[in-house]
C-alpha cells in the first residue's frame, strides 16, 4: 500500500516537474514594421521572465533583454519608421485596397527572401529539428516562415497585431461571415447597409484568392529554393498552425464567433501606469477645460503635413479653450497659439488615462485605439492607411468617435469635430467600451503565457483544430448537401408538374372526345 502511495506521489512530481520544465521558444518576426513588434514583445519579453528560454529572429533587438532572452538581429531593411509616403495612400479609388495587396504581398516577398538568406536565421537553423518546443511567428502577409517552422518540426503559434487578413480564417477552421465581419482592407464598421455588405463580400473573397494565387506561389518558391524541392507549400502548412492570437477586442471590434484555437489579445500591450513627467503633469492638472491630445504614431511624420493643413489645426486650436498636446517632431511651430504644446515623444499610455484628458485626435492606428479603448477617451480619426479605417470605423460604431477625413482637415472642420468629439455622449460611450476592455477574467499577458506554455507541452495539441481546416470548400459550406435536397426537391416537383400535366389532358381529351 505505501509503496503504491510512494509511486503514486512519485509520478504526480515527475509529472509536475515535467509540466513546469523551462521551454524552448522561437520567435520568428520578419516584417520590418515597429509598430507590429509593440504586440510581439511583450509576449516573448513575458516568457523570458517567466524561465523560459526565448530566441527572437527580428529586426528590433531588445535594449534592455532579460536573462534568457536572446537576439538574432535581421538587419539591412529599412525600417518602416517616419517612412510612410502619405501620397500613395491618397489616390480615392474604390480599388485602392487592390493597390495595398499589391504592397503588402511585395513587401512580404522582400522580407521573406532577406530572411531565408540571413546569419540571424541560419544561426538559430544550426539547431536541431525538434530543439525548440514552440515556433511563434507573425502571420502577416507572408506564409514564407511556416517553411522555417516546418523545418524544425515545432508547433506554432500565430501572432496578429491587426485584425486577422481575410486568407487567416480558413487555415483556423474560423468562419466568416461577411455580412456582419468587416474585411480588414475597407473602411466599415459591424452595421452595414446592402451595398457594404455586397462590397465587403467581394473583397473578402477576391483577396482571398488573390493570396492563394500570388502570394503562396511566391513564399514557396523561396521556401523551396532555400529547403529543397520537398518542401510542402507553404499555403498547406499553414494549416498546421495550433493557435492565433489576435490583437483585438470584441468590445472595440465587434464580436465574432471564433474558435478556441483563436485567441482574442487586444491591449496586451498596455503596460503598467508610469508616473507623468513634471512638465505633463503640470499641463495636465491646471487645464481649466481639459486636454485633447493629437499624436499620429510612430509612422507619419506630422511635419509632413501641408501648411495649409498645418495651419487649419492651429487656428482651430487657437479657438478653442482646451489645452492641446501635440506629439510634433521639429523643435520649433510657427505660429503655435497659448494653448498649444509640442512634444517630440509622449508618454501616450498615461496621458490618455489622466482624467483631465478630453478627446484624442490620432490616425486611428491599433495601438492607440486600443489605448482610447482601455483609458475611455473618445477620439478623433484621421484614418490615413492599413487597418486605421477599420480601427476608425469600430470606434465611430461604438460611439465613441467623430471621424474626420484627412482631405478635410481645415479650420472649421477640425473645430467642427473636436467640439462634436468633447459632447458628453462620446465619453459615456467611450467609458462603457473601457469597462469591457479591462475587465478580463485574467490580465491578457497571462493569457498569452497560458496558451504558449499549453500548445508547447501538449505538442501542438491536435485536439484544438477544427475538421473545418481541412476540408474542401464545397464540403464546408455543405454545397453537397444543398445539391442532393434541391435534386430531390426538383424530382418531387417535376413529378408532381407531370402528373398534374398528365391529368389536365386526359381530361381535356375526354372532353373533346
Ligand atoms: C532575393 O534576394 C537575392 C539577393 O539579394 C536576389 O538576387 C533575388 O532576386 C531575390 N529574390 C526575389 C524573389 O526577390
Ligand atoms: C504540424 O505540427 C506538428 C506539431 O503541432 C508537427 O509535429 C508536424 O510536423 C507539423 N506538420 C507539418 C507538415 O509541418
Ligand atoms: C524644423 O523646422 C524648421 C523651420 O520650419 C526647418 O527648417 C527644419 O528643417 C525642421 N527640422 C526638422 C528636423 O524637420
Amino acid at each position: 500500500m505505501t509503496l503504491i502511495l510512494l509511486l503514486l506521489a512519485f509520478c504526480s512530481h515527475q509529472r509536475q516537474v515535467n509540466a513546469g520544465r523551462p521551454l524552448r521558444v522561437l520567435g520568428l518576426f520578419p516584417h520590418p514594421g515597429v509598430s507590429h513588434f509593440h504586440f510581439f514583445q511583450p509576449i516573448m519579453q513575458a516568457l523570458a521572465e517567466a524561465g523560459h528560454e526565448v530566441s527572437v529572429v527580428s529586426h528590433f533587438p531588445n535594449k534592455k533583454p532579460p536573462m534568457r532572452y536572446k537576439d538574432f538581429p535581421l538587419t539591412g531593411m529599412d525600417h518602416l519608421t517616419n517612412s510612410v509616403d502619405l501620397k500613395f495612400f491618397d489616390q480615392r479609388s474604390i480599388f485602392k485596397h487592390y493597390f495595398e495587396f499589391f504592397l503588402l504581398n511585395e513587401w512580404g516577398i522582400a522580407a521573406c527572401n532577406a530572411t531565408l538568406r540571413s546569419e540571424a536565421l541560419n544561426s538559430v537553423l544550426k539547431k536541431k529539428p525538434g530543439y525548440f518546443d514552440v515556433i511563434i511567428l507573425e502571420q502577416f502577409n507572408t506564409d514564407c516562415l511556416m517553411g522555417v517552422a516546418h523545418h524544425l518540426r515545432a508547433p506554432v503559434i500565430a501572432l496578429s497585431s491587426c485584425a486577422l487578413m481575410p486568407w487567416h480564417y480558413e487555415r483556423m477552421g474560423a468562419p466568416v461571415i461577411t455580412s456582419h465581419m468587416p474585411t480588414l482592407f475597407l473602411g466599415l464598421s459591424q452595421d452595414m447597409n446592402f451595398g457594404q455588405r455586397l462590397f465587403n463580400w467581394f473583397t473578402h473573397h477576391t483577396l482571398n484568392w488573390m493570396y492563394k494565387l500570388i502570394s503562396v506561389p511566391a513564399a514557396d518558391a523561396l521556401v523551396q529554393y532555400k529547403f529543397g524541392r520537398d518542401m510542402p507549400s507553404v499555403g498547406k502548412l499553414a494549416r498546421n498552425t495550433s493557435v492565433f492570437f489576435v490583437n483585438q477586442h470584441y468590445s472595440l471590434s465587434g464580436p465574432k464567433p471564433l474558435p478556441p484555437n483563436v485567441i482574442e489579445l487586444g491591449g496586451l500591450h498596455i503596460q503598467q501606469a508610469k508616473p507623468l513627467s513634471s512638465e505633463l503633469l503640470r499641463i495636465m492638472d491646471s487645464a481649466e477645460h481639459g486636454v485633447i491630445l493629437i499624436s499620429w504614431g510612430s509612422m507619419i511624420r506630422a511635419d509632413s503635413l501641408t501648411p495649409a493643413k498645418r495651419d487649419g489645426i492651429l487656428r482651430a486650436v487657437g479657438r478653442l479653450k482646451q489645452q492641446v498636446i501635440w506629439k510634433w517632431e521639429n523643435e520649433t511651430l510657427d505660429a503655435k497659439p497659448a494653448n498649444m504644446h509640442i512634444m517630440k515623444w509622449l508618454p501616450q499610455r498615461d496621458i490618455l488615462c489622466h482624467p483631465n484628458l478630453k478627446v484624442f485626435m490620432t490616425h486611428a492606428g491599433l495601438m492607440g485605439s486600443s489605448e482610447a479603448a482601455y483609458c475611455g477617451v473618445p477620439v478623433v480619426t484621421t484614418p490615413m492607411y492599413g487597418d486605421q479605417f477599420l480601427n476608425a470605423a469600430a470606434l465611430v460604431q461604438r460611439g465613441m468617435g467623430v471621424q474626420l477625413d484627412y482631405e478635410d482637415i481645415g479650420e472649421n472642420n477640425v473645430l467642427r469635430a473636436l467640439k462634436k468629439a468633447l459632447d458628453p455622449k462620446y465619453a459615456e460611450a467611450a467609458k462603457t467600451v473601457s469597462r469591457s476592455f479591462k475587465h478580463r477574467p485574467r490580465p491578457v499577458l497571462q493569457t498569452a503565457i497560458w496558451w504558449v506554455e499549453h500548445v508547447a507541452h501538449s505538442g501542438g495539441d491536435t485536439l484544438l483544430q477544427p475538421s473545418a481546416v481541412h476540408m474542401s470548400p464545397f464540403v464546408y459550406h455543405s454545397l453537397d448537401c444543398y445539391l442532393i435536397v434541391g435534386a430531390i426537391l426538383t424530382i418531387v416537383i417535376a413529378s408532381w408538374a407531370t402528373l398534374i400535366q398528365r391529368c389536365f389532358f386526359a381530361k381535356q381529351k375526354a372532353k373533346t372526345d
